[in-house]
C-alpha cells in the first residue's frame, strides 16, 4: 500500500514536471468589476513538443482547455469560461463578490486535439477589494446582435464604454457583468441570417443616471420592438443593437 502511494506520488510529480513548463501567472480581479483573462492559443501551443519540433512552420493547432481549482474539479462559482471553438482563444471571465476575496489557484490545461499533448499553467487569482468609488447606479443593456465571446475582448468592451460615456456624460463607470443570453434562459439561435445569441451587459457608475436612460427604463414607456429608442439618441447602433424595451436600472 505504502509503495503504491509512493508510486502515485512519484508519477504525479513527474507529470507535473513534464506539463508545467509555464511559470505561474498572477491576476488581480476586483470585487464588483468584470474580470477577463484570455487563454491565448498561440501561447499555450509553444508548450507542445510537436510545435517546438516544427518551429517556423505556421500551424493552426486545435486546442481546448480545462480550467479548475487546483484541489477541485470546478472553478469558483463566480468565474466562468468560454471558448467558441478549438480555433478560438479561451476566456475566463466573471465578477467576484466580497465573499470571494482572497487567493485561489486555477489550473489551466491546454489539450492539443491533434496530437493529444497537454501543457498546463497555474493562474493565481487574488480577488481584491477595489480602491475606487462604488457603483451605486447600475444599468443592464441587452445587446441582440452579439455573442458573449464577441463583446468580452477588451477593445470591444472599450467601444461599448465609449458609447455609454456619451449617453451618461461621465467617465466614472465600469462594466460590472457580461452574461450570455444562453445563461439566462435564452435559446440557441438557428444558424441562419447570422443571428446571435445576445448578451447582457451591466454597467455601473457613481454618477446618477442620465435622464434619457431613466425615461427609457420607465415601465409606462411606450415600447415596441423597434430599433430606435424613444428617449436616447442611439449611438450604439449599428455595432451594438440594444433592445431598448429591455433596459433595467
Ligand atoms: C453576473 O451575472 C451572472 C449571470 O447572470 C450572475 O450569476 C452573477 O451573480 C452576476 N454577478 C454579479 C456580481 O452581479
Amino acid at each position: 500500500m505504502a509503495i503504491h502511494r509512493v508510486w502515485v506520488y512519484a508519477s504525479a510529480v513527474l507529470l507535473t514536471i513534464i506539463c508545467s513548463i509555464f511559470a505561474d501567472q498572477t491576476v488581480d480581479p476586483k470585487v464588483g468589476v468584470l474580470f477577463l483573462h484570455v487563454l491565448d492559443r498561440g501561447y499555450y501551443q509553444e508548450g507542445f513538443r510537436s510545435f517546438q519540433e516544427t518551429y517556423g512552420i505556421i500551424t493552426n493547432t486545435p486546442i481546448t482547455f480545462s480550467t479548475n481549482l487546483d484541489d477541485h474539479p470546478d472553478r469558483p462559482r463566480w468565474l466562468r469560461f468560454t471558448q467558441r471553438t478549438a480555433y478560438h482563444d479561451g476566456m475566463l471571465y466573471g465578477t467576484p463578490t466580497a465573499e470571494d476575496i482572497g487567493q485561489r489557484i486555477i489550473e489551466v490545461t491546454a489539450y492539443n486535439r491533434k496530437t493529444f499533448e497537454t501543457t498546463s499553467q497555474n493562474i493565481i487569482i487574488n480577488v481584491e477589494q477595489p480602491m475606487e468609488f462604488k457603483f451605486l447606479y447600475q444599468v443592464e443593456f441587452f445587446v441582440k446582435n452579439r455573442d458573449v465571446e464577441e463583446v468580452l475582448p477588451l477593445e470591444v468592451q472599450k467601444h461599448f464604454m465609449d458609447r455609454v460615456e456619451r449617453i451618461w456624460e461621465s467617465s466614472h463607470f465600469s462594466i460590472i457583468n457580461i452574461t450570455s443570453a444562453l445563461d439566462r434562459g435564452g435559446r440557441v439561435p438557428l444558424p441562419i441570417e447570422g443571428r446571435k445569441e445576445g448578451v447582457y451587459i451591466n454597467v455601473g457608475s457613481s454618477t446618477p443616471f442620465p435622464s434619457c436612460l431613466e425615461e427609457e427604463a420607465r415601465p409606462d414607456e411606450l415600447c415596441t420592438d423597434q430599433l430606435e429608442p424613444i428617449s436616447c439618441e442611439d449611438i450604439f447602433s449599428p455595432h451594438f443593437i440594444i433592445n431598448w424595451c429591455n433596459i433595467t436600472l
